[in-house]
């Protein structure tokens, strides 16, 4: 099989939002407690967060994490969080069915975001709470000394204010399962005035206001247009989340998710252009996609304690869905998409980090190790920074249940003009056989292959353990080659690809 693409140095989508390869830790099963804090763990630093986890973390250079939820948040009391750790209550946290010692909090948190080389992205309580908590957590976090709760955050260990600039209006606050779920019209009121009134505070915040939790959600798409004509003159950001699953063993529908992420990222920017022109408005909103992954491995295995059968256990094993290989290339598509939609994507978060469908896996008092999804997520955090390719395509394509001839071949550009560099992410969808691919490039300097990455596995269900931690991995590629303006790759069966050129 045979597939060609034609890169232009001048068609271009976007400049990429270097935020869109952000994550999400969640007061969640084992995300914090024993995921990226374990003070009896041999690595732990002086404030108990552990050294092996935060390396790799670093590794990924992520721009910024959400925290602390998630469904959490909406029955959060932050103050919990700060002050003597000995003096702090442990809650039931009604999210999950669990217990929460809040041994860590906003200070904690702080300080490990401040390790790995990492921003905050903080959500606010608009399911229990309101606009009160709101504003007194802001001026906490951001606010100057010589004020109430700047003085008692100076009190708290820290004089300089957080000075963290994305904030997100609630968590999933569509959804019937979330601790104080709203209608448009009550969310879309309410949000508009926290809004107001955290800019008052400070007009150079980035709010993000709560979209639908997933497109299947019945009141999806009019939700988004509501809020918005609520909220449209206040806020920066409507919040998408999407979870992706396989629980047919289907791998052609599979794969063929992203084609309806893709839909769900334009309907809701054709939305944000319809109340932009019902409002006769000049200003953008944007999308940000703060909640995406695979999720599904986990769901049985996690039935008993989300039915509260297991009483209300602190940090319990949850949510820990083991990837595998075929999960990388569902990672890859997904990447991939947010790449070409980066005209509206600006914010992204994978969700979650630690233990929690997560990247990166943990053992109490044990090792952290990479699942197979840590790795394409490593490579579009590195390599796919920059300006975003509008490529032409030609590709075979088959049908499936997402959507009518989905091409074979998945494929974005990212040209960095510091760098000098072109990055294809390639994903060959076909199982059984490879596709050569020729990319000719046009408008670009004489190029040359100068990195080439292949993840290829014979068994889709292949994963990482921490016994077998290299089971699934990137390995060099071979046969990459640039001739004159054109470059030639294979890609053999089921495929995730990251090739570099020089140009
Ligand atoms: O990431 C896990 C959960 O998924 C989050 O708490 C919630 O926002 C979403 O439903």
């Amino acid at each position: 099989m045979r597939a060609t693409v034609t890169a232009h140095s001048d068609y271009t989508i976007a400049r990429i939002d270097d935020r869109v390869y952000g994550a999400f830790l969640e007061h969640l099963g084992r995300a914090i407690y024993t995921g990226i804090y374990e003070p009896d763990h041999p690595t732990a630093d002086g404030d108990g967060m552990r050294g092996d986890v935060a390396q790799l973390v670093r590794d990924l250079r992520i721009p910024m994490v959400r925290y602390p939820g998630g469904n959490f948040v909406s029955a959060y009391n932050w103050e919990d969080g700060i002050g003597p750790r000995d003096q702090r209550p442990t809650r039931l946290d009604l999210a999950w069915h669990t217990s929460d010692s809040n041994q860590v909090g906003i200070h904690e948190f702080a300080a490990w975001c401040d390790t790995v080389n990492t921003q905050m992205m903080l959500a606010i309580n608009l399911g229990s709470r309101g606009l009160d908590e709101a504003r007194n957590f802001l001026e906490y976090v951001n606010g100057p000394t010589g004020s109430y709760w700047g003085d008692l955050r100076k009190k708290n260990g820290r004089a300089d204010p957080f000075d963290v600039k994305l904030w997100c209006l609630g968590n999933e606050m569509d959804g019937p399962w979330q601790v104080g779920h709203k209608t448009a019209y009550e969310y879309g009121r309410l949000a508009n005035e926290v809004a107001k009134t955290m800019r008052a505070f400070d007009k150079s915040l980035e709010l993000i206001v709560c979209g639908s939790s997933h497109s299947n959600m019945p009141t999806y798409p009019d939700w988004e247009r509501e809020v918005l004509e609520h909220t449209y003159d206040s806020v920066d950001h409507i919040s998408l989340h999407m979870y992706f699953a396989n629980r047919e063993k289907n791998t052609a529908n599979y794969l063929s998710l992203n084609e309806k992420l893709d839909r769900y990222i334009g309907t809701v920017a054709s939305t944000i252009n319809f109340v932009k022109s019902k409002k006769r408005s000049k200003r953008d909103v944007y999308i940000s996609f703060d909640e995406w992954n695979v999720w599904y491995h986990s769901n049985k295995q996690d039935r008993a304690i989300l039915d509260g059968n297991s009483g209300w256990p602190h940090a319990p094993r949850l949510l820990e869905d083991i990837y595998n290989f075929e999960d990388v290339l569902q990672v890859g598509l997904i990447l991939n998409t947010f790449i070409r939609r980066s005209d509206v994507v600006k914010l992204a978060c994978i969700a979650q980090l630690v233990n929690v469908i997560a990247p990166i896996m943990t053992d109490p008092k044990g090792q952290a190790w990479r699942q197979t999804i840590y790795y394409p997520y490593y490579f579009a955090s590195i390599y796919g920074r920059g300006t975003a390719l509008q490529l032409a395509v030609n590709t075979p394509g088959y049908d499936a249940e997402h959507g009518d001839n989905v091409g074979y071949v998945d494929i974005s550009g990212v040209r960095n003009e510091e760098e000098g560099t072109v990055t294809f992410f390639a994903v060959n969808r076909h199982g059984s056989d490879s596709i050569d691919l020729e990319v000719s490039l046009e408008g670009f300097a004489a190029a040359t292959v100068i990195d080439h990455q292949v993840m290829t596995h014979a068994n889709l269900e292949a994963v990482n353990t921490a016994a077998d931690q290299h089971n699934v991995a990137p390995r060099q590629g071979a046969g990459a080659r640039v001739d004159g303006s054109s470059l030639s790759v294979r890609l053999p069966p089921y495929s995730y690809q990251m090739i570099r050129i020089k140009a």
